[in-house]
């Protein structure tokens, strides 16, 4: 079932709020998908092979990695053992972020971690992109394509949470 047929058959016991038979509804909903869903995943997939045809040596590390975990038999459930080929995605959206920009608005006044105090409805803009960039965080070579600093000592990823 295509994405369109699935809103305008769906059960509306269970989704009371939603409207499948409201021309608007079905046209907001498809477009939330396709910016949502198909926009952010094809331009990430885009720049994640533009880099790798920059950065061969990363090519032949997924290769390895693919070789050593996924073979002879392909199982879903390994995949989660692609540890590199998971950090070269990671820095694909820290330098090339599919939603460059993000805004928050509090619905009360509230201080937000850094001590900044912040009113209702103030516009709060995060700059992805430029944060993904900066040499504070990411260090001297914050505009270079490094997967590896994804990874921890232990081979484990890292979140910089
Ligand atoms: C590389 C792929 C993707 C990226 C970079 C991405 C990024 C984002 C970001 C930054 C937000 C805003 C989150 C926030 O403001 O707190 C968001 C929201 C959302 N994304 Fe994605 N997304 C991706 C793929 C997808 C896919 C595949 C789907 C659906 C199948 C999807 C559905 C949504 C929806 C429904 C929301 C709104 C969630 C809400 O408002 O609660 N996204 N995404």
């Amino acid at each position: 079932m295509d994405v369109l047929t699935y809103y305008m058959t769906i059960d509306r016991t269970k989704y009371k709020h939603l409207k499948p038979s409201n021309d608007k509804f079905i046209r907001d909903a498809i477009l939330g998908i396709l910016i949502a869903a198909k926009d952010t995943t094809s331009s990430a997939l885009t720049c994640f092979f533009w880099l790798l045809s920059k950065n061969p040596e990363a090519i032949t590390k997924i290769r390895q990695e693919i070789n050593k975990e996924m073979m002879p038999k392909f199982d879903p459930a390994d995949l989660n053992k692609l540890v590199y080929l998971e950090a070269a995605v990671y820095e694909t959206l820290r330098l090339y972020p599919s939603v460059p920009f993000n805004h928050k608005s509090p619905a009360k006044p509230d201080v937000l971690l850094t001590g900044h105090r912040v009113d209702k409805n103030w516009k709060i803009v995060i700059p992805i992109y430029a944060l993904g960039r900066m040499k504070s965080v990411w260090g001297d070579d914050a505009g270079d394509f490094r997967p590896e600093r994804w990874i921890s000592d232990s081979g484990m990823l890292r979140t910089f949470a």
